[in-house]
């Protein structure tokens, strides 16, 4: 039998997050399960936190104010979404838009590492805390922001590991308003193609 192609397995992925009906309060809340989107051969993928409004209604991740923040911060760079992967830690919108608790963002990380064994990326991009504690919880992001980071990742299978770049930045929704973490955020983004083209 072939074996599943990356877009394949990605879906079984999605369909066990509900199937093993993962996080069920937040998931009674949502509209919808936001699982990811973009090039499941990328290079690069950008990990944010949860979605938002728009994300939940559309399905999809960061479609609202910071997506579109981030896709003019990717223009800058000559990359644009088609190019690369994004999806969240926790993949239920949280009520209110309130911060995803500990308890949640363990019960996803599972599949975010199976998503991420299935695309293979060189780079990955956490968007804000949340998604760079779930790598390298001792880290602070206003201390490490911009300074990527080799890292050898467990799996979900216990047995492999993945040898990746991250690069934390800043959150997109965090820096919009605030003028001066909007400029460090340009700034980080524009080491993304020094860091792609050395790996
Ligand atoms: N913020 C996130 O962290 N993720 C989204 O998908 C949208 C906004």
């Amino acid at each position: 039998m072939a074996t599943a192609n990356k877009q394949q397995q990605l879906d079984a992925i999605k369909q066990q997050i509900i199937d093993n009906k993962i996080a069920p309060a937040l998931a009674a809340t949502a509209t919808q399960l936001v699982f990811g989107d973009g090039n499941v051969d990328a290079d690069i993928v950008f990990i944010g936190e949860a979605p938002g409004k728009n994300e939940d209604l559309q399905g999809l991740p960061f479609v609202g104010a910071a997506g579109k923040f981030l896709n003019e911060m990717l223009q800058t760079i000559d990359l644009e979404r088609k190019d690369i992967y994004i999806t969240n830690i926790v993949k239920y919108r949280p009520p209110d838009n309130r911060d995803p608790l500990p308890a949640e963002k363990k019960a996803f990380l599972p599949y975010l590492q199976s998503q991420l064994e299935v695309i293979q990326p060189k780079v990955v991009v956490t968007l804000g805390r949340h998604s760079l504690n779930c790598f390298l919880p001792d880290l602070q992001i206003s201390k490490v922001h911009g300074e990527p980071k080799r890292v050898r990742l467990s799996l979900k299978d216990e047995a492999d590991v993945l040898e990746v770049v991250i690069l934390p930045l800043y959150h997109p929704a965090a820096a919009l308003y605030n003028p001066g973490q909007r400029q460090t955020l340009f700034a980080d983004f524009a080491l993304i193609p020094t860091i792609l083209n050395k790996i």
